[in-house]
Formats: C-alpha cells, structure tokens, sequence
C-alpha cells in the first residue's frame, strides 16, 4: 500500500466516534460558549495566549512564547548554518510577537541585529498590542507556563528560561485590555485559583530588533519589495485563509456560507513566498493539525482520501503539500509528530526553497 509521504499513521484508531473529547481543539472564541468544563477534558491543552479582538475582527489570535520549540529551534539552527552572517526574516500571523520574541531568544542574536525579524500580522488590534510590548505568561494552560516556575529539573527548559530573560524584563500588568476575561475565568476555575499571569516587556536595548506593522501574506510580494528573506514564517494560521478545520470542528452550514478555494488560495500564497525566499531560504509552518490534514471540497476516491468521518473526507495529499512539492520547489526539513483528531500524524513543518 502506497503511504502519503505527508502523513504516516502512528494509530490507526480513529478517535472521533468513540470519544469526542479526545481531540477537542477550538479557536479562542468559542471556549466559553462551546465548550463547558464537562466537555473541556484532560486531553484538551489550551496551548496558547488569549488575547480578545474587537468585535467584527477575527479571533484566531492564539499565541505563546516557544510554541511548538522543536520547529522554532530547528528554524533557528537552520538559519545560523546557512544564513551565518544574517538574514531578512519575515514572521507573518505574528499575533502579538510572542513567536518573533522566542525565535530572536534562540537565534541569540543579542545587539548584533544580523537576523532581522519584520513582523506582520492583518489584524490592526493585533499590531497594536505587539507595538505596546507588553506580554502575558500564564501559570498554566499555556506551552510557556514553564517561564513562571520558580525551578526546573529540564535542561531544554531552563536554557529557554534563560534566553528568555536575557531578552524579557518583569513589568507591570498593562493599563489596556489585554487578556480576554472569559477565558482566565474559565483557567481560573479549572486550576481552582491557582492560576497566575506574570507580565513581561522587552528589554529596551533590544526594543528596536523587531518592527511590527499590519500585513498580509497574501501579498508578500508587495512587503519589502527590495529584499528577499531568509525566512518566512506564516504557523498556524493557514487554516484561516483557507477556512479549513478540524474533522470534528467541521460545521456543514459555516462551510456552504464560506466557501473557498482552498487549493487556489494556498497556491498563490505559496508562489508568492517561493519568490520572496532567497535559495535556500525556509517556509516555516505551523504544528496545528488544521495547517496539514484537509478537508476536501468534494467527496474523494479511496486512493485520494486519508479519512473521513461521516459525510467528510481528508486529502491524502493536501493541497497544501502538493503546492509545496510542485515541481521540486521545496523539500521538507523538519518534521513534527501531531496528535490529531484523526490519530497521531507527522507533519513537515519546515521547508526549503531547493533553487
Ligand atoms: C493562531 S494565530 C497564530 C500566531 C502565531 N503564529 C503562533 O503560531 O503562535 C493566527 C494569526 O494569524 C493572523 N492572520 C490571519 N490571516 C492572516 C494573513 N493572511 N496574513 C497575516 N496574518 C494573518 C491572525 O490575525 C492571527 O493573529
């Protein structure tokens, strides 16, 4: 049997219909009315920041500091191997500058600025809450909760604590609406109190080693226009300009109301960052099983299909891993083992422009 160089399954035991809440993943705005602390089960991580949008703006702005670390400290490492004296790196699907802050730690590029990161998030509100600086770290619930611990036996994580704080001071909680109050209402009952949220700013001397401004991968190509990157990351957010979800968030009727064209959007963004890379340059991806499993359009044939569940089928091949793949452009450089709705997957979560 031909396996999907994408995906390899690591269990074959589906999940959906025997336990529901096994993979329960959600975007932030629909924690508190969905999911209710029944249904909000032990294999549910909320791994990420709230920060809350105005009304009207989207609210997938979930982030935190060394958010999937495997693919940022292989993105580091990359770059110090073959870009070694410095490179233009462009973060889209910033958010609030969380995942620039963790990648400039690893890179440890200090004051010597050869790695410069130009952050761009479509939302204004968002960009408005990177530019005022300053960061929230949850005692829980979040991939960076560790950053508040007082020790820690893990080498990894006291490494990370460290380059952390050679970047990051303690300030005060800010004076503006950042948290979104449902969701630390809803942590605070689930760690019955025991929750805490510790603020931290950039240290001024390296302030000015990020600039924040609103911008659309959709037109990479108008970003920069002299400068080519070392690297483009746009993680966890593909799912949002193709409208794609997980098997069990899959709702028929939001589907017929948004219709996209999930190959024709990721393909032209796609060429887009080839273009924009310089050879050798990488596209970083995010490890959210929504970036890699995809929901088809149409039914599939069993050779085209990876799953399904009920009326819905996943591509084997997504579109997302064809676009890449076309004509050899890029070849995968890091993979990440993800729990998914549909089992474990291995997904590419970097990849490389070849020529
Ligand atoms: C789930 S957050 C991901 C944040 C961060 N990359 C991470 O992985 O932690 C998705 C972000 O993508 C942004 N976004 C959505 N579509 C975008 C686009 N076309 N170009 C740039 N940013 C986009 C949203 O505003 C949101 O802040």
């Amino acid at each position: 049997m031909k396996i999907s160089p994408l995906i390899q399954f690591y269990t074959s035991k589906p999940t959906l219909k025997n336990d529901k809440k096994q993979s329960v993943q959600c975007p932030v705005n629909s924690y508190s009315t969905k999911l209710s602390a029944e249904n909000y089960s032990a294999n549910f991580m909320p791994n990420f920041t709230s920060l809350k949008y105005k009304a009207g703006d989207n609210n997938y702005c979930d982030t935190s500091f060394f958010r999937d670390v495997e693919t940022l400290s292989q993105t580091a490492d990359y770059l110090q191997k073959n870009f070694p004296r410095g490179t233009d790196i462009m973060d889209f699907a910033s958010s609030s500058g969380q995942e620039a802050i963790s990648l400039h730690a690893l890179l440890n590029d200090k004051k010597k600025r050869k790695y410069t990161i130009h952050c761009y998030d479509v939302s204004g509100n968002i960009v408005e809450i990177a530019r005022l600086g300053t960061h929230p770290v949850y005692s829980a619930a979040a991939d960076d909760a560790f950053l508040l611990a007082v020790s820690t036996r893990d080498k990894r994580q006291r490494a990370l604590k460290k380059a952390f704080e050679e970047l990051m001071e303690p300030t005060l909680p800010p004076s503006y609406k950042m948290n979104d109050p449902d969701f630390i209402d809803f942590v605070s009952k689930m760690y019955e109190g025991d929750f805490k949220i510790q603020y931290f700013k950039i240290r001024d001397k390296y302030r000015n080693n990020f600039t924040f401004n609103v911008g659309d991968i959709r037109n990479i190509d108008e970003i920069l226009p002299d400068k080519k990157a070392g690297a483009v990351l746009f993680r966890n957010a593909f799912y949002i300009i193709t409208n794609n979800f997980t098997l069990n968030e899959f709702n028929y009727e939001r589907e017929l109301n948004n219709k996209v064209n999930k190959e024709k959007v990721i393909n032209e963004v796609v060429d887009k960052v080839y273009e924009k890379l310089l050879p050798g340059g990488i596209f970083v991806l995010g490890d959210n099983e929504k970036e890699h499993l995809y929901i088809a359009d149409e039914h599939l044939t069993e050779s085209e299909r990876l799953a399904s569940y009920y009326a819905t089928d996943v591509y084997k091949y997504s579109p997302l891993y064809n676009a890449l793949n076309k004509d050899g452009r890029f070849s995968p450089i890091c993979t990440r083992r993800i729990r998914a709705s549909i089992g474990y997957i291995d997904a590419f979560t970097i990849w490389k422009k070849n020529k």
